[in-house]
């Protein structure tokens, strides 16, 4: 039976125990919406979704590794039997794979001499567990009248900034997993675009502004200092070199709705030039 008979927004986070995912919790159970609490550590989740409540925030704890098929199915069976749909997934869960180290440091990336294995865990956290998790979530997510889906990017994926011997990550050491799997993602993400267009389920890639990672000295539910900005990652026009459809710095995401802002330009405010951040 479910919990909710009028349309109550549920919304299901990924890594949402700490961090950016924590923060955008907050930000939802603001607006009013259930918000499931998705971790891989359980009492990390319960401790995450239990604040909110105290907070006055309607929350709860869902046990979901995004690499492990078995528990993102149980998720999903979980939110059916509770609440019969999910009208937000919000695909956060990532890892740098370089562990908690700065980008300035993560030489165990460089590609000459990448472990391989590593490259792997990273694509399977930030790319197959993002399909893992949507296709899983998807009989629910058909069951909402607005269905969202928002994956979790990075300015590191862009092509364009990499590419840019004097951009904002020239100072880094090249990656072989980190950035080429949000790269993927994004690629992903478009493709799930346009597959969903026709059914009315609108995905977007957004790369948040630079936030530290949760520490490894902090608790597993810690916050974040800042909530993610929305960052469009659809197709750039290719005479402007701005997602297709803006004419402004501000540019609407074709087909979504969703004001986001565009790869090129100058730095958002809060976001460091010295790209030391991803
Ligand atoms: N911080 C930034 O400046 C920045 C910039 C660009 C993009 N991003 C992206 O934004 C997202 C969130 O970043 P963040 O800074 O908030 O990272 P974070 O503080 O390290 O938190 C990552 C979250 O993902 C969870 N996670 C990792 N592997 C998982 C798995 N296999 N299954 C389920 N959950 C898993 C972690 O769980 P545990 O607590 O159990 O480890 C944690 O809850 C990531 O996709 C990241 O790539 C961040």
């Amino acid at each position: 039976m479910n919990e909710h008979t009028t349309h109550q927004k549920i919304a299901l986070i990924t890594g949402a125990n700490k961090g950016i995912g924590r923060a955008t919790a907050e930000q939802l159970t603001a607006l009013g919406m259930t918000v499931l609490i998705a971790a891989r550590n359980p009492r990390h989740g319960e401790e995450a979704a239990a604040a909110l409540r105290a907070a006055g925030g309607d929350a709860h704890a869902v046990t979901l590794d995004v690499t492990d098929p078995a528990t993102v199915q149980a998720a999903a069976n979980q939110v059916e039997e509770r609440f019969g749909h999910l009208d937000v997934l919000i695909n956060n869960a990532g890892i740098t794979g370089s562990g908690q180290v700065s980008p300035e440091d993560a030489y165990d990336q460089v590609p000459s001499s990448v472990d391989v294995d590593m490259v792997r865990a990273v694509f399977e956290t930030n790319v197959f567990g993002v399909i893992a998790v949507t296709n899983a979530m998807l009989p629910l997510l058909r069951r909402s009248p607005a269905p969202r889906i928002v994956n979790l990017s990075s300015h590191a994926a862009s092509l364009t900034i990499t590419s840019d011997p004097d951009g904002r990550f020239a100072g880094l050491p090249p990656v072989a997993a980190y950035a080429p799997s949000k790269a993927a993602l994004n690629a992903l993400t478009v493709q799930y675009a346009n597959e969903f267009r026709k059914d009315g389920i609108l995905i977007n890639a957004a790369a948040p502004a630079s936030a530290p990672r949760t520490s490894t000295t902090t608790a597993g539910t810690a916050p974040p200092r800042r909530a993610p900005r929305s960052w469009c990652a659809w197709p750039r026009s290719a005479r402007t070199g701005r997602p297709a459809g803006s004419s402004a710095r501000t540019a609407r995401c074709p087909g979504s709705g969703q004001v986001s802002r565009p790869t090129t330009g100058p730095a958002q405010p809060g976001y460091p030039t010295s790209g030391n951040r991803r």
